[in-house]
Order: C-alpha cells, then structure tokens, then sequence
C-alpha cells in the first residue's frame, strides 16, 4: 500500500493524469514573464468556457488566487519558478518565486518549475530544481520538470531527450517539453510521463497533428497554452485536442471537432 506521503504523491498524480494514462493540462502561466499575453489579459474571461474540457491547470499563484475561483474541481500544477522577464537578456534564469507552505495552502496536486539545459545558467537551475524535487518529495506533491529551451539553442530530438533525461534523473516525477522530430527518443530515454508545450500560435490543423504525434509517439498528453487560448475557438480547439489526447483521434478527425465548434 505505501506509507502516507506515497499515497499523497500517486493520489495527486492519479489527479493530473487520468486513468487511460493521458492528461490535457492547459498552461495559463505565461504571465509570468510575458505580463498581459493575447488571449489572458482577462485570464478568467478566457479560461472559464474551457475549465470543463481541462483535465488540469497550470497558472501561477498570483492567478490562481486572483482570478480562478477556489470551488473549481480541477487540480492545479503552480508554476514555482520565474524572476526573469522577456525584456531580460537573460530570460530563463529563474529562481524559486512561491514558497512550498504557500503551494500546499493553496492546495496544488503539482509544482512546475523550467530548467535550462545546456545555456549558461544551467546549474543554478539544475540545482534549484533539485531543491524543489525534494520539497515535492517531503510533502508528497508531483514535481512538473520545464525543459525551457534559451533562443539560440537548437529543439531537435538529441538535446530534447537529453535535457528531459536529466530533469527525471534529478527527480522530476513528469516532464513538458517541445515536439520534435524523432519524439520516440525523448520519450524512450525519459522514464516519467512526458507531456509537450504547445509554442507560440500556429494553425490549428497543425497544433492537432503535432499533438497526434506526440501521443503516437508515447507522450502522456500536452500541457498547452497559446495554441488553445489564442485560438480563434478556445472552447472548440481544447474539445478538439482532448479528442486527440484521450480518444485517439486523427488530425483529420479532431480538425472536424474543431470546424464543428466542438463536440457538443
Ligand atoms: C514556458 C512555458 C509557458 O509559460 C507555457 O506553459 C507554455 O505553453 P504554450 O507553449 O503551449 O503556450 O512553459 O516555458
């Protein structure tokens, strides 16, 4: 059966990522280093319509206790780290900016916090993750690796598996990172659930097919922002990326859902 806090960190994690083993998580955290991004100036004017087809969501506190009503039934990944801003040339270095008594007072099933694999700030955040692997791990809350990538640096197949590679070795209980071609190496090297970033807006058939070959290629899920919210059809794209996600839906099929304006 496990001792206490096992039960603590499988029951939050059973939250986040459902029973046939996939999770449509929506990221809303942008804020955090972009401030008013298009689409959540007013987050809970955009988020509310799309609450019911999320299976989880990822703000940060400030967000979350200003804008996201405390009765929602969703589980919550805080975003946990930041301190740099886009008007930083050297965005990406961050630090820890929510404290682990705050995260448990809110109640979150999970903890996010972005590593920068590979860029010139890469050990102090390497090691400030594995500070918030082991608050996780004390309390029994699942820790959400970001494997952020730095401007200049390349998103190919070798260093996506390589920088998901280290966040599980230093204690990630799951990992978002980009799509790439030759997905299957992330996945195959990386031995906790992986779930891929959406990335800035691009057309809707193709953020469905991107996501179809994320799961074809053994993602747990996606934990996306831009693509859902900025879309023309917030309500209609999740609909249409949850039928991809959890009902193995074609491109084709989940582009359909979309034109429809969702399911229902
Ligand atoms: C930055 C992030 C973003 O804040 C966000 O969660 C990404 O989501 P998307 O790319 O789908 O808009 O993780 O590293």
């Amino acid at each position: 059966m496990g001792d206490v806090m096992d039960w603590g960190m499988k029951n939050r994690l059973s939250r986040i990522i459902q029973k046939d083993g996939h999770t449509v998580m929506l990221a809303i955290d942008h804020g955090y280093f972009l401030g008013p991004t298009t689409g959540l100036e007013k987050p809970w004017k955009t988020i509310e319509p799309l609450v019911p087809y999320a299976d989880c969501l990822m703000p940060t506190r400030g967000i979350l206790r200003n804008c996201i009503p405390p009765d929602i039934d969703k589980p919550i990944v805080l975003r946990v780290s930041g301190g740099t801003s886009i008007l930083n040339e050297n965005l990406l270095h961050e630090g820890i900016i929510a404290s682990i008594e705050d995260a448990i007072r809110l109640n979150v099933s999970g903890l996010a916090f972005s590593i920068l694999v590979g860029a010139k700030y890469e050990r102090d955040t390497l090691l400030t993750f594995s500070e918030i692997c082991d608050m996780g791990q004390e309390y029994g809350i699942p820790v959400l690796a970001v494997t952020a990538v730095g401007r200049e640096m390349v998103r190919d197949a070798k260093y996506l598996a390589l920088a998901s590679r280290i966040a599980a070795e230093i204690g990630a209980h799951m990992v978002k990172t980009y799509y790439c071609e030759g997905f299957e190496k992330v996945v195959e090297g990386c031995p906790v659930p992986i779930v891929i970033a959406g990335g800035k807006k691009i057309p809707e058939r193709d953020a469905l097919e991107m996501a179809y070959n994320a799961i074809q290629a053994g993602a747990a899920g996606v934990d996306m922002g831009r693509n859902i919210f900025q879309s023309s059809n917030p309500p209609a794209m999740i609909q249409a990326v949850r039928a991809v996600v959890h009902e193995n839906a074609t491109p084709d099929e989940a582009y359909e859902i979309f034109q429809q304006g969702g399911k229902e």
